[in-house]
């Protein structure tokens, strides 16, 4: 769906699908220019909000594109940011001396993706490297080497492309600000 269809539950569009797509096609050569089609990357998407993501990079890029999946959940609090994280889904592949690259809707706290690229060194990847849609520099509570940022963006609260409130919004085109009324009611 698009944001015109969302009526008053948005604030703004941030970022419109052309703009993602665009975007995403500049990361794409850049990943191109990092690995080559003799080597190329296991795609490592993290459920559920990196769907639109890894559909999107993997057919835009110009080598084999192989994917797996993981689902993961902070432990405890119920916040995520609680940092310790429970693995729900795990890897089909064995990593060992696998180029990993890690896709991402959004680095928040930091604290899923500092855990998980250290979990997926720890299994003999030979580079596991993170790529990401979208990031807020100011919610940061751990240093994490992203290697392919598509936008920073501030702390607000974004839905859509893959990003969620209650599990609905992830298939709304754009990434858009949502209005406060939807989520204090
Ligand atoms: C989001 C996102 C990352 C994590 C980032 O997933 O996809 O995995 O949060 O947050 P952090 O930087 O604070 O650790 P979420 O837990 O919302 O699950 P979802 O992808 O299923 O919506």
């Amino acid at each position: 769906m698009d944001a015109t269809e969302l009526g008053n539950e948005l604030t703004k569009v941030l970022y419109t699908e052309a703009e993602l797509h665009a975007r995403l096609a500049e990361m794409a050569r850049e990943i191109e220019a990092d690995y080559s089609a003799e080597n190329p990357p296991l795609l490592v998407g993290v459920l559920k909000g990196a769907v639109m993501v890894m559909a999107d990079l993997a057919r835009e890029l110009r080598f084999h594109a192989q994917m797996d999946w993981m689902a993961v959940s902070s432990y405890g609090t119920g916040t995520k940011s609680s940092g310790v994280v429970r693995i729900l889904k795990d890897l089909d592949a064995d990593l060992t001396d696998r180029d990993v690259l890690i896709v991402e809707d959004i680095i928040d706290s930091g604290l899923t993706l500092s855990w998980l690229k250290e979990n997926l060194e720890s299994r003999g990847a030979r580079s596991v490297r993170i790529c990401t849609m979208l990031r807020k520099p100011e919610a940061l509570k751990v240093e994490v080497d992203v290697a392919y940022v598509g936008f920073d963006i501030p702390v607000e609260f974004v839905v859509g492309y893959g990003l969620d409130y209650a599990e609905n919004y992830r298939n709304l085109r754009d990434v858009a600000v949502l209005a406060p009324h939807v989520y204090s009611e």
